[in-house]
């Protein structure tokens, strides 16, 4: 595992995206990502559910396994679905069906309320990533997907939370859509590394969910992103091509004749 603490203090940068298959990940890992994660974003982004609190835990296991198969050298975490953590002890047993499934770490929503679950997992040796700010599998109680941080309260809870990671053994933590002077504020007040998504630029890292940066769910990207690639357009251009191909009778043979 590559010393994220050491990179936090030079400067450098820590890259982190999703993946939820075995050619994405190995894709992103020769290209020399620092962390995949197995997001529990694969309930909108690959299963199509509504959010990500439909996700099961043998989804996420048997995801894990495909991306474990193409990752050498990413750190490959893994996230826990909701309801799969409750009580420390199922915390620890989650995760500990993850390391089995392949993941080197797992990741959980939640800061201050969940500091027993965190520590059980780091107790048992098992390398922890925080999550707080915006916390998805929460969408339906919070009423959508809102930034956090804007008031006073709110911004002492989410350095409260960060603090609290921390100390229960995280070795790094994401900062989902926290208003970007907070999530500078928590940068400079912690020694791991935070991780932002939609949270401004002074974060230790960043991370996106692979569909959004290539532009391979359409129908929805954050305002955060800015795709770097049309994926999407590909596939509908590659399928038209052969649709059209195939009615006109242009089909390749594999035999000689031909
Ligand atoms: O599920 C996910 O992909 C995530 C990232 C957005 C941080 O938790």
């Amino acid at each position: 595992m590559k010393d994220f603490c050491e990179m936090k203090r030079r400067g450098q940068k820590i890259t982190a995206l999703t993946a939820y298959d075995y050619p994405t990940a190995r894709l992103l890992d020769e290209s020399g990502i620092d962390i995949i994660l197995v997001g529990d974003s694969l309930g909108m982004v690959v299963l199509g559910y509504p959010d990500t609190t439909r996700v099961t835990l043998d989804e996420m296991l048997s995801h894990t396994r495909a991306v474990a198969r193409g990752v050498k050298e990413a750190l490959l975490v893994a996230d826990m679905p909701i309801h799969t953590y409750d009580t420390p002890e199922q915390a620890v047993k989650t995760a500990k069906r993850f390391v089995d499934a392949g993941a080197q770490a797992v990741k959980l929503e939640g800061g201050t309320s969940h500091v027993t679950q965190i520590e059980a997992i780091t107790q048992a040796g098992i390398p922890f990533m925080a999550h707080i700010g915006m916390l998805p599998q929460s969408v339906r109680e919070e009423g959508g997907y809102k930034v956090k941080g804007r008031t006073q309260s709110e911004a002492e809870a989410l350095i409260a939370d960060a603090r609290a990671v921390e100390k229960a053994g995280a070795f790094s933590v994401v900062l989902e859509i926290v208003v970007a002077d907070i999530a500078k504020q928590i940068t400079n007040v912690i020694g791991i590394p935070t991780i932002g998504i939609g949270s401004g630029e002074h974060c230790d890292g960043q991370i996106l969910v692979t569909h959004d940066l290539i532009g391979l769910f359409p129908w929805f990207t954050p305002k955060f992103v800015s795709p770097e690639a049309r994926v999407a357009d590909e596939i509908r251009r590659a399928a038209t091509a052969f649709i059209e191909r195939t009615r006109s009778g242009n089909v390749l043979s594999n035999s000689a004749d031909k």
